[in-house]
């Protein structure tokens, strides 16, 4: 019975997104309803675990459909005249298996950005620094700014390994800007909107310009200017327009900050590096002790501890783990806990041995040579 619902469920999801993906608006919603419902029926069967996981889901499918509602058949082509960016945003979303996440912000155009702040990034004095005199002065004090002769505009770009808060720390920009925020994440530029992709960049450009301050966040920036000749004609086409569109970012009338973030930076173009391109490399390492004491304790606040679970001498163990792998290790030790608790109905806490048992189950993602990698890349361009 289950494998009946879940194929057919799975049959009506993976229609509603090809339908969607044609333009082919009605017939999409019809299949996110039905999928919706073999979901329902699903997270019945299912125990608790699933059951909340389907349910969410399921409302996710049907507040598309809802979206999708009166919407003729269309084929994506970007709108002429106007702010079409801002149309490109009203195209709702296709789900995807980690919609829950992605819905929470990571979409084309952000305007109320999620409360983040440079508070919540732990660690990266030296980021944060170069972020604030790069991208904040510049837009809070401008009279400083020209005082002192510095640049104002342009584009930065966060590299790093995966996982050590670039995306965050772009949020928190957004956050303690005044200015409009786009927020684009590259891969979607280029698998969803194939053949549109020049379109896009150059429309959201004209929609960042055509306001007195603006930033331009591009996450996975690696996935647009990947170095030419891959045999990639999308690529071949969609270089140049992103070129054209940054080049001389600082000469405009208007603020426009272009900031990028990359785990990938070698395979960046290099003439996406040039000045007046995203010509400053802020390197986001591996968090200290100090950060990852401080992600601990983030991720950690108000959970029980027996005594002897030492969050410096965690902080030590954790050595090598990414502020993502930190976040991680906390869900997982936590589990132990918090299953016990509900299986024999008694007060739990997190004990040294559910540390040692999770540190064995969450290892940090980040290995030697992939750090080797950056340090050779920064060697190599001459990098602090
Ligand atoms: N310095 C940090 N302080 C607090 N939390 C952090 C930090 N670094 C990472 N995290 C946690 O890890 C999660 C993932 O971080 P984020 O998405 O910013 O990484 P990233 O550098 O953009 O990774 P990727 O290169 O894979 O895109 C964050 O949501 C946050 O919970
Ligand atoms: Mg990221």
């Amino acid at each position: 019975m289950t494998s009946f619902l879940f194929d057919t469920y799975k049959q009506h999801h993976d229609e509603g997104i090809a339908a969607h993906k044609a333009g082919d608006y009605p017939k999409a919603r019809l299949h996110y309803l039905m999928a919706a419902k073999y979901l329902c029926a699903l997270a019945k069967e299912a125990g608790a675990e699933f059951k909340q996981e389907r349910l969410k889901k399921a409302q996710r499918l049907m507040e598309i459909a809802r979206e999708l509602e009166g919407r003729q058949v269309q084929r994506h082509k970007g709108a002429k005249g106007g702010d079409a960016w801002d149309s490109v945003r009203h195209v709702p979303k296709v789900p995807t298996e980690d919609d829950e996440e992605e819905a929470q912000g990571e979409r084309w155009i952000v305007s109320d950005p999620p409360k983040t702040s440079f508070e919540d990034v732990a660690g990266l004095e030296d980021v944060k620094r170069a972020i604030n005199l790069r991208v904040i002065y510049p837009l809070r004090h401008p009279e400083a700014t020209s005082r002192f002769r510095k640049r104002a505009g342009g584009g930065v770009l966060l590299y790093g390994p995966p996982g050590t808060g670039k995306t965050m720390i772009a949020r928190a920009v957004a956050c303690e800007l005044d200015a409009a925020f786009f927020s684009v994440k590259c891969s979607d530029i280029m698998s969803k909107w194939v053949g549109t992709a020049e379109r896009n960049i150059k429309e959201l450009f004209a929609s960042a310009r055509g306001r007195p301050r603006s930033v331009i966040f591009m996450d996975e920036t690696e996935a647009i200017v990947s170095r030419r000749g891959g045999g990639s004609t999308v690529m071949d086409r969609v270089i140049p327009e992103f070129l054209a569109q940054v080049d001389g970012l600082e000469k405009r009338e208007n603020m426009l900050l272009l900031l990028g973030a990359t785990n990938r930076p070698w395979d960046m173009d290099e003439a996406a590096l040039r000045p007046g391109r995203f010509d400053e490399l802020i390197y986001v390492p591996l968090p200290d002790k100090p950060a990852r004491l401080k992600i601990l304790e983030l991720n950690l606040q108000g959970v029980p501890r027996a005594a002897d679970v030492i969050l410096d001498e965690l902080a030590e163990r954790v050595d090598g783990y990414s502020g993502a792998d930190i976040q991680g290790f906390t869900a997982v030790v936590t589990d132990y806990p918090y299953q016990r608790q509900i299986e024999t109905g008694q007060e739990q806490m997190v004990t040294r041995q559910d540390v040692a048992q999770a540190l064995g189950r969450a290892k940090p993602s980040v290995n030697d040579k992939m750090l080797a990698r950056y340090e050779q890349y920064r060697r190599d361009r001459g990098l602090s």
